[in-house]
């Protein structure tokens, strides 16, 4: 959600948090600000809007920092995205500074008690009531800044990732966390501190993951994480296997469209060394073992948003080939409504993230039921695949934008590979279709490229539509969840009404939506093997056009069937059923980022969304 940066070192601490902002802007971006500590004194600078408003405002007032600062973008969770509530929030004695980044639950409480002594509040935030607990303790704990932190964070109730700095010790940053993502980047010489190891990549990829409940104190040669009583606390270190230039534009205008075009690639690179050239699949992560995959009597998957879409895939590939009944739901609802879990069930939590509050809520709750949990996950070392009992990761390597695109297709792959391994594991009765698709899944960064070369007209058609008001979708089994992922996709970029319907829902209500002119989205299934679904949408196809509705069809080449209902006719290359959603997604990706594009929008960083959305 919020980004989140700090740095201990000899290099200008502004230029380095600056930049390190930049790199995490795309987490929440309603405002950002600054805090460093020049000769003894700690200087903040904030503003609302984007990081330009905050870099404009610091080139009017210079400012040569000691070596520590730390920096924030913040995505409004507490009071209005405005400059008094932006952060850093200090003390009454401008003493210390406060970052973060989560929900403080019992900010109310301590509010009233800090004002009860006298305690100046100029914000509205849950945070403010930090930086004056903070600036209380550092007194009382002789100007530690850490183990004020400690004494802090036992008061607190809800999720946090905090990052303080204090005018009396210019060489240190202390930061804690509990829920919230924040990992050490360590330097020779210098070190740092971030939401995202994006933040720090250009200097160090060497990185500390840090876990719940933990305060680190940073100094230039010193990394020192203790649990909230100040007992020495475990940590993992790892290295970050992609590079700087991973993270940047590399030519392009926007993320979005670098991460599409970097889609057979990821996909690539999730099916590396996982695929064995006699089919035989290796998931060793999982950490869950042959024997325990026989007992799973029941799957359910647990997400949110495009990730929830990857799952209702999911659903229909893991029933047909492993014959185990899987169930699907968002995340933000599973615990509310006393599911029915045991050691038999394996959950699937899907977060490309890996921090999502609404699934992560959802592990904790299943884990606490028993159930063995298994995360799909893109981000190394984050919450979610922590706190369960194996992982996939999906190797799609960093995702700025933030509309899923390339994690969504590696979240697919991981879905597939999981079905098909347990699908070889209890050696299910589709022994040979599976094998089969094994071979066709391996194929797939080819026809992932194949497609977009061949989505040139989907911009065009795409630029065309920028002015309707609504755009209808349209699928069937597989093909729904995918209308679900366009329609997702239409709305968040480019702000626009779209909706997704089961094609043979249609004739129970929607249908009365469609009027002249109306365009609307058909995703046909593959002929192969489901000739009926895809007959029964060619008809669906012709109900609508009969009613007027502009018909915008994705189909097989060489479908002829469907081309005398299309109005505009979209080629994908012919693949089994049940792996079309991995290419019929991608002229969805190019139709709404082109037409958001078409209406001047930021489709880095639609309004109002956060890439990482860590407040349930
Ligand atoms: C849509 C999008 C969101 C995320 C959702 C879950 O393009 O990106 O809908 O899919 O917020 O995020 P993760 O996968 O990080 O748990």
């Amino acid at each position: 959600m919020c980004g989140i940066v700090g740095y201990v070192g000899p290099q200008p601490a502004l230029e380095v948090v600056r930049d390190g902002l930049q790199r995490l802007e795309y987490r929440g971006y309603d405002s950002a600000g600054v805090a460093v500590v020049t000769e003894g004194r700690l200087e903040t600078e904030k503003r609302a809007g984007k990081l330009t408003n905050l870099e404009e405002a610091l080139a009017e007032t210079p400012r040569s920092a000691d070596g520590i600062g730390i920096g924030h973008t913040r995505w409004a969770t507490h009071g209005a995205p405005n400059d008094v509530n932006a952060h850093p929030h200090v003390d009454n004695d401008n003493r210390v500074a406060v970052i973060h980044n989560g929900i403080i639950e019992n900010f109310a409480a301590l509010r009233l008690e800090l004002e009860e002594r006298d305690c100046k509040f100029t914000s509205e935030t849950d945070t403010e009531v930090v930086a004056h607990l903070l600036g209380e303790e550092v007194k009382e704990h002789d100007e530690d800044l850490a183990a004020a932190m400690r004494a802090v964070c036992r008061r607190l109730d809800g999720t946090f990732t905090l990052v303080a700095t204090y005018a009396g010790d210019p060489d240190t940053v202390v930061a804690a966390r509990r829920n919230s993502p924040l990992v050490v980047g360590r330097g020779d010489g210098e070190n740092f501190l971030a939401s995202d190891v994006a933040a720090f990549i250009a200097h160090t990829r060497h990185a500390v993951e840090l876990g719940q409940d933990q305060v680190v104190e940073l100094r230039r040669d010193s990394v020192n994480v203790t649990d909230y009583d100040g007992n020495p606390a475990p940590v993992r270190e790892y290295h970050v296997d992609w590079d700087a230039s991973a993270a940047e534009k590399g030519g392009y205008d926007y993320f979005m469209l670098k991460e599409i075009v970097e889609q057979p690639q990821a996909v690539a690179d999730t099916l590396l060394g996982r695929v064995g050239v006699d089919g035989t699949l290796t998931l060793d992560e999982m950490r869950l073992a042959p024997s325990e995959l026989r007992e799973i009597e029941k799957i359910v998957i647990i997400a949110c948003g495009t990730s929830y879409h990857a799952g209702l895939i999911a659903k229909y590939a893991i029933e047909h080939w492993c014959r185990v009944p899987c169930e699907v739901e968002v995340a933000s609802e599973f615990r509310y409504r006393d599911p029915i879990l045991n050691r038999q069930t394996m959950v699937i939590a899907i977060s490309q993230s890996g921090e999502s509050m609404d699934t992560l809520m959802a592990v904790r709750y299943a884990r606490e039921q028993r159930a063995r949990v298994l995360a799909i996950c893109n981000v190394n070392g984050s919450t979610i695949p922590r706190e369960s009992d194996g992982v996939l990761y999906t190797h799609a390597g960093p995702e700025v934008g933030v509309a899923a695109t390339k994690t969504f297709l590696t979240q697919l792959v991981a879905c597939y590979l999981i079905g098909l391994y347990l699908a070889q594991v209890r050696n299910t009765k589709f022994g040979d279709e599976v094998n089969a698709v094994i071979g066709q899944l391996a194929r797939m960064p080819e026809q992932v490229q194949e497609v977009l070369g061949t989505v040139g007209p989907v911009r065009e058609l795409a630029r065309s539509l920028s002015g309707s008001g609504t755009v209808l979708f349209l699928g069937r089994h597989v093909g729904y969840p995918v209308a679900l992922e366009g329609a997702l996709k239409l709305k968040e970029l480019a702000y626009m009404h779209a909706e997704a319907f089961a094609a043979g829902e249609l004739k129970h209500g929607p249908i009365a939506l469609i009027e002249d002119g109306l365009p609307v989205v058909v995703v046909v299934p593959s002929r192969e093997g489901r000739g009926v679904l895809h007959d029964k949408i060619v008809s669906n196809i012709q109900e609508i056009r009969a009613r007027g509705a502009r018909t915008i069809v994705i189909a097989e080449e060489g479908d002829e069937t469907v081309r005398p209902y299309a109005d505009e006719l979209i080629g994908i290359p012919s693949v089994p059923t049940l792996l079309q959603p991995i290419i019929a997604s991608i002229p969805m990706q190019v139709f709404a980022c082109e037409l958001a594009l078409a209406k001047g929008n930021d489709v880095d960083r639609p309004r109002n969304l956060a890439k990482s959305v860590t407040v349930e």
